[in-house]
């Protein structure tokens, strides 16, 4: 069955519609418009006696448990990042966490190590945790994409659309009580949101389509390069800790 823009095009250089045998006619109807671009009856007949294979799109990756979410990961080559990184940095942590901290992607550190926040802003990610009791090992740390993105540009939306599946899936497997959005990257993609990173601190938002409540926070790389913001990043980490009943 042809598509009306197909119609349509077959039309514009003058052959009609081929008509199926079950209206009560030959299978083929070539008008004197195919013979004059060049293209002989037999051949036509013959093509559609062949069988054409139809190539099936690649079956989604099964993301219905931990090993299998983290193993899809490693094997990903959905966008140009994959060729590109060291390794896949699925993440760290607990399955089991209260607290899902989501970065942007990883650093040059990290497509090293194969673990996210790693380098100077996870030190200092690190100490943010600690001054709520926490550890890396009781929290889960993860990025908006597993890759590396080259010299540690902003991920592409094409990118971020390749991995969404597997941090959604990383976010209902683990269920965590909270969320925390740490940068402008990993906030706006989170909140389908464009407004700033200082407006979008001032409130606990909820991830779309669930019930996790979800806060905000500068990224540590920006803390390091703006110690004055350390005051409003103290204050959110006052109040994750009141969140998680810490
Ligand atoms: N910055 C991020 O957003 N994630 C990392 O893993 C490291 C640095």
């Amino acid at each position: 069955m042809l598509t009306p823009r197909q119609q349509h095009c077959l039309k514009g250089i003058g052959i009609q519609q081929w008509v199926g045998r079950s209206a009560g006619k030959p299978a083929l109807e070539v008008v004197p418009a195919v013979e004059s671009i060049g293209v002989r009856t037999e051949e036509i007949t013959r093509q559609d006696r062949q069988e054409i294979p139809v190539v099936e799109a690649p079956a989604p990756p099964k993301l219905d448990t931990w090993d299998n979410i983290t193993r899809s990961i490693h094997q990903c080559e959905a966008c140009e990042l994959s060729q590109n990184c060291t390794q896949k940095v699925p993440g760290v942590g607990s399955q089991q966490a209260g607290l899902m901290i989501i970065g942007e992607g990883p650093g040059h550190e990290e497509d090293l190590r194969g673990e996210p926040f790693v380098g100077r802003s996870g030190q200092l990610l690190d100490k943010m945790l600690l001054a709520i009791g926490l550890s890396r090992s009781q929290v889960f740390i993860t990025n908006i994409v597993k890759c590396r993105p080259p010299n540690n540009r902003d991920p592409h939306s094409n990118e971020v659309q390749a991995c969404e599946s597997f941090l959604q899936a990383q976010i209902k497997h683990i269920a965590p009580r909270v969320i925390l959005a740490v940068g402008r990257i990993s906030a706006h993609h989170l909140l389908n949101s464009t407004s700033p990173v200082g407006k979008l601190i001032d409130q606990v938002h909820q991830l779309p389509g669930s019930d996790i409540p979800l806060k905000v926070t500068y990224h540590p790389a920006y803390l390091l390069r703006n110690p004055s913001a350390k005051s409003i990043v103290w204050n959110d980490m006052k109040i994750l800790h009141k969140m998680l009943g810490l």
